[in-house]
Order: C-alpha cells, then sequence, then structure tokens
C-alpha cells in the first residue's frame, strides 16, 4: 500500500502545520491505516513516513542502518538534489552539521560539545540564565498587560541564553535571529529572506546566501577564539582538534550553525506554544503557582504538543525490515516527530495538553546516537523562564488568534497575543 496522495500532501505542507489541526488529523488517519509506508508527492522522490513512536525509536536505534548523511536530512524536492551536491562539491547536504553526518566522524564532533551540555554541566549555569529570565519578565510586565508573547519574549529569551553559551555577544543577537528565521521559516514569506512567497529554486538559492552570510560572521569568530580561547562553546568548536587536526571548514561551519540556529529557534517555538496552552486554560496558572514542582510537567508537555522539529530524514544503508514492512538499500525515509509525539498507543489522549500526566515519553528531541545535544539546557531555561514568570502574573488569557509559521520542518507559533495582569 501507499499513502493517498492527499494525506501525502498533507504533511509535507507548510500551511497544513501552520493550521496544526489539518496536519494532526492526516497523522492521525496515517497512524491508523498506514503507520509505515511510502508517500509519493510531486515533485519528490518516494519515501516511508515513519509515523508511530515505536517505529521511530526502532529506526533512531540503529545508526549504521540509518544513515542520516547519504541523503539531505530533511525533505526537498527531487531536483535539488544536484543542485546542493553543485554548491557543495558533493554534499547532498547545504550544511554540514552534526545531524547530517554518521559513524566515527558523528562521534568524535559531537564528542567536543557533549560534555559541556550534560545535565551536570549545564546546572552552574542557572544563576545566569535566571538573572537573564528576570529580565525578561521584566520587559514583559513592561508592556502593560498586553503583548505578542511570540515576538516580544520567546523569540528573544532563549536567542540571549545560547548566544551568551556560545559566547556570542548581546549586539549579534538581531543578526542571529534574522538569520535563523531565513533559514528554518524559508517557506514563510513574512520570516523569510525574500519577504516573499518563493520558487524551490528561489528558497535554495535564499538558504545557500544565508548560510554563505553566516560562514563571513563565524569565520571572524574562529579568529576571535583560536587568539583567545575560552569556555564558551563557540571557542571549543574553534580549537577542537580531532586526530591532532583542527576541524575542517566545513565541520566546523556546520557545528556553529546548528549550534547558534537550532540552540535558540526550537526553544522559542516551545515557550511560545506553551503561553499559547496556557492562556487558554487558566486553571494551569493557579495549579503551578500552587505546586511549582508542576512547572517540570508543563515544560515536558509543552516540547510533546509544539514539537518545534518536525521531521528529519534517513536512508537505509541495507536491505531490511521494519514493523514488517521491506525497507530496500537507499529507501528515504521520514521520522514523523509531529505523528510520534501524537501517538494513541503511548497517549490515552494525545490531542489534550496536561500537566499531570506523570510519565511523559516525549519524542520530540528525537532518540539514540543523534538526540537533541541542547535538551537539558533547553529544559533548564524554560523552566527557569516559567518560575520567574509565576511568581509575578496574576491571570493571562488570549488577546487575538495566534499564528503559525508556515514550514514543513523547524516551526511553531511565531505570534501569540496575549491580554495579561501582574501581581
Ligand atoms: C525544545 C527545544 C529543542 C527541541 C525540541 C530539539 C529537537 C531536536 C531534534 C529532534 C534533534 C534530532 C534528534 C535525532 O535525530 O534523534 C535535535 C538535534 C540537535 N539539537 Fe536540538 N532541540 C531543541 C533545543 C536545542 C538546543 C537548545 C540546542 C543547543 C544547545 C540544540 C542543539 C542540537 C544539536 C547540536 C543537535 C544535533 C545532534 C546530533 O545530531 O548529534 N537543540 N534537536
Amino acid at each position: 500500500m501507499t499513502i493517498a496522495n492527499e494525506l501525502a500532501d498533507t504533511i509535507i505542507s507548510g500551511s497544513a502545520y501552520a493550521d496544526g489541526d489539518r496536519v494532526d488529523a492526516a497523522f492521525r488517519e496515517i497512524r491508523a491505516n498506514t503507520p509505515l509506508d511510502v508517500a509519493q508527492p510531486e515533485n519528490f522522490d518516494p519515501f516511508w513516513v515513519v509515523s508511530r513512536h515505536a517505529d521511530i525509536k526502532e529506526v533512531e536505534r540503529q545508526p549504521d542502518l540509518f544513515h542520516n548523511g547519504d541523503r539531505s536530512t530533511f525533505l526537498s524536492p527531487r531536483d535539488n538534489e544536484e543542485k546542493v551536491k553543485a554548491l557543495t562539491g558533493g554534499d547532498p547536504n547545504l550544511i554540514r552539521s552534526l545531524v547530517s553526518i554518521d559513524g566515527k566522524e558523528h562521534k568524535d564532533l559531537r564528542g567536543i560539545v557533549f560534555p559541556h551540555v550534560t545535565p551536570r554541566a549545564v546546572r552552574p549555569m542557572e544563576d545566569r540564565i535566571r538573572e537573564i529570565a528576570r529580565g525578561f519578565v521584566d520587559h514583559m510586565l513592561g508592556f502593560d498587560g498586553e503583548c505578542d508573547f511570540a515576538m516580544d519574549v520567546a523569540f528573544l529569551y532563549p536567542l540571549r541564553v545560547i548566544m551568551t553559551v556560545l559566547g556570542v555577544p548581546e549586539e549579534d543577537e538581531a543578526f542571529m535571529l534574522r538569520l535563523t528565521q531565513e533559514l528554518f521559516s524559508n517557506a514563510d514569506p513574512e520570516l523569510n529572506r525574500r519577504r516573499a512567497e518563493l520558487t524551490p529554486e528561489e528558497m535554495l538559492k535564499s538558504l545557500w546566501e544565508t548560510n554563505l552570510e553566516l560562514e563571513r560572521y563565524f569565520a571572524k569568530v574562529t579568529e576571535k577564539f583560536r587568539a583567545n580561547p575560552t569556555k564558551h562553546i563557540n571557542s571549543l568548536i574553534a580549537n577542537a582538534k580531532i586526530d591532532g587536526e583542527y576541524l575542517n571548514h566545513r565541520q566546523m561551519m556546520g557545528y556553529y550553525i546548528i549550534a547558534a540556529t537550532a540552540g535558540h529557534d526550537t526553544t522559542s517555538n516551545t515557550t511560545a506554544g506553551a503561553m499559547w496552552a496556557l492562556a487558554e486554560r487558566p486553571e494551569m496558572l493557579k495549579q503551578m503557582q500552587d505546586d511549582p514542582a508542576l512547572i517540570n510537567a508543563f515544560v515536558e508537555e509543552s516540547i510533546r504538543w509544539v514539537v518545534p522539529v518536525k521531521h528529519f530524514m534517513r536512508s537505509a544503508t541495507q536491505d531490511c525490515e521494519i514493523a514488517g514492512q521491506k525497507i530496500r538499500k537507499d529507501d528515504w525515509l521520514m521520522l514523523a516527530y509531529q505523528s510520534g509525539n501524537r501517538d494513541e498507543a503511548v497517549w490515552d489522549d494525545p490531542f489534550e495538553f496536561r500537566i499531570d500526566r506523570g510519565q511523559n515519553p516525549q519524542i520530540a528531541f528525537g532518540y539514540g546516537v543523534h538526540v537533541c545535544l541542547g535538551q537539558h539546557l533547553a529544559r533548564m531555561e524554560m523552566r527557569i523562564l516559567w518560575e520567574e514568570l509565576f511568581k509575578r502574573l496574576k491571570s493571562v488569557e488570549l488577546n487575538g488568534e495566534p499564528k503559525r509559521t508556515i514550514s514543513n520542518f523547524v516551526c511553531g507559533p511565531k505570534h501569540v497575543p496575549i491580554r495579561f495582569t501582574a501581581n
């Protein structure tokens, strides 16, 4: 069987993700009838849609069998593959970051930053992050009862946190935010590089221009941190050596870029979506104020709810079988995190936002050797923001209709208008 065309078209449509319910309904049908099957939307190579929580884990558990970097790591049109290879000198991914590298090279590169982002390593950052969070709570309360929480707080706070950890000065934050949005929100005319609807050709061109602009910026970062090494993550990247050699140009650029972009947009989307959920459920604020331990559950549920990374792709290195389906060597697979986080086999009521779940095995950070490197930092910074905000917030409600970014890749709410009162 293959996945019905209208469902295949829906799960790759940026507008369907912006709608939210539309993509959830499509995945619900896919999980029920064709949970691991082939989608063949026009202009794309066919790909398997891995829609269930257990099957996503099964694929991610076997990184030698399912590679990240042999083909594009995110869904891109058939025509793009050769064009990307021409731009990069043979690599199917424009940016050579951890998510598009396999095997020993991935392990060595991940090992450079990994020890600095474990739960134990991020704990000492708590005081500095709390200071940043308090600053943004003051900033929000300064709006006098109304703001767009996404634009005014959620896009800015995780940006300040990650840039502090990376060692990027505050005056460069606006530049990093713009380029991140150009990378991840390329399909959205409000946020992309041209501020217009783009053809696939123009999208690729924009992505490449953004990449080159980031590379020019980070070339100076390497110079700076080689001359004066610090404990910042960008300094670790600039000075790291594998087998006695500095990282090569594409490894180094890919590393800076993934840390500086994935390091805030994902968390911003989750923070904005959490506020949206809270504004629609006034009783939750009081519950968390009475029992701040519930804030951890709120954070975890908001990650499951928003699923800011909608998918990553893998390709099979050999013929194999998953969930009774015969996968052939070189077949392309979509790990549909949006779907895995709504799987009825894992949650009784996946379409409810609940902070009393107890266990919440959300899979929005992925799984296995590529599992999100920033997960502990992301959780901690969101918890701290809510702890600081809830001490001072009396009520919050929506003040207009929230809007999500048009994208099928890394995205979430871009406008969350709220009305609030403070203590
Ligand atoms: C709510 C926030 C976040 C979500 C939902 C998220 C989600 C993800 C996902 C789904 C992956 C791929 C995992 C896989 O293939 O199994 C990933 C990888 C990654 N994330 Fe995050 N992320 C978040 C925050 C962050 C932050 C704050 C940072 C930076 C410190 C970060 C840096 C990375 C890096 C470097 C990778 C690549 C890891 C690898 O391939 O080895 N992420 N993230």
